[in-house]
């Protein structure tokens, strides 16, 4: 009987190191995985993963950007797309899906600054982070070419789209009524007629 306490003890010592060992490591992974998506300059909190995420994106502030890039369409925020998918998006503006878009260097190059420095890659957002796992490696020039914005609206009637107060899918803040504010949520969705 005694022996077979020993036992039990030895056992249960051997599992709570075990456990430390494996917390030890599970924490370093979430440290790393932290470091990937975040910028710089943020401090690290030591919580769970996804606690210190910040819930929505950073409102769009910058002036240049919307007076170049928001005639057209939604000032969509920089965290919604990979800064590659940015710089791909301003390499091609003799051809921007049909319109040809002009604009001097200096702005080009405030306007990338300022996506490349916010874009999802360089974000703590949730959103972000779900953008990116969901892209790999692959560098889209449409938001609305995103699988998991895609999967997001799945559910949508196409005929939704006929309306002309929406139009396409690309027009989130027709549907969205805190898109400017960078909230997607989906209790904040309002689809007009
Ligand atoms: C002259 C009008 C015009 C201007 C100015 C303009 N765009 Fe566009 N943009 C378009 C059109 C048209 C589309 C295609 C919309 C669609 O497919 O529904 C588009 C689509 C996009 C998309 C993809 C949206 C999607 O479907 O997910 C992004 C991103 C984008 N533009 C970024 C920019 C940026 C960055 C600038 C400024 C450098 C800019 N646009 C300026 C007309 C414009
Ligand atoms: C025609 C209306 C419509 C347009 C346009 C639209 N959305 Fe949505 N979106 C919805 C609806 C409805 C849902 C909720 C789906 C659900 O209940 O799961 C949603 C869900 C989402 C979600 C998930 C929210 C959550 O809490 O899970 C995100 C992110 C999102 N949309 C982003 C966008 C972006 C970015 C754009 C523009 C590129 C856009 N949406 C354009 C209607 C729209």
């Amino acid at each position: 009987m005694k022996n077979c306490t020993r036992y039990i003890i030895y056992a249960i010592s051997l599992l709570l190191i075990l456990s430390l060992i494996f917390d030890a490591f599970a924490d370093d992974d979430r440290y790393r995985k932290r470091h990937r998506y975040r910028g710089g300059s943020q401090k690290i909190n030591d919580d769970n993963d996804d606690h210190d995420r910040d819930d929505y994106l950073k409102p769009m502030t910058n002036q240049t950007y919307r007076e170049t890039c928001a005639e057209c369409h939604f000032a969509y925020q920089p965290e919604l797309l990979p800064s590659a998918a940015w710089l791909k998006i301003l390499n091609q503006l003799d051809d921007h899906f049909g319109e040809e878009i002009e604009a001097d260097p200096d702005t080009i190059k405030t306007i990338s600054d300022y996506l490349e420095t916010n874009a999802a890659d360089n974000s703590s957002a949730r959103l972000s982070v779900k953008i990116m796992r969901s892209l790999g490696s692959r560098v889209p020039t449409k938001i609305t070419d995103i699988p998991y914005i895609n999967r997001k609206h799945h559910e949508l009637n196409p005929a939704v789209f006929k309306r002309e107060s929406i139009g396409t899918l690309a027009n989130c803040a027709a549907c969205h009524t805190t898109a400017e504010k960078g909230i997607y949520d989906d209790d904040a969705v309002k689809i007009p007629k």
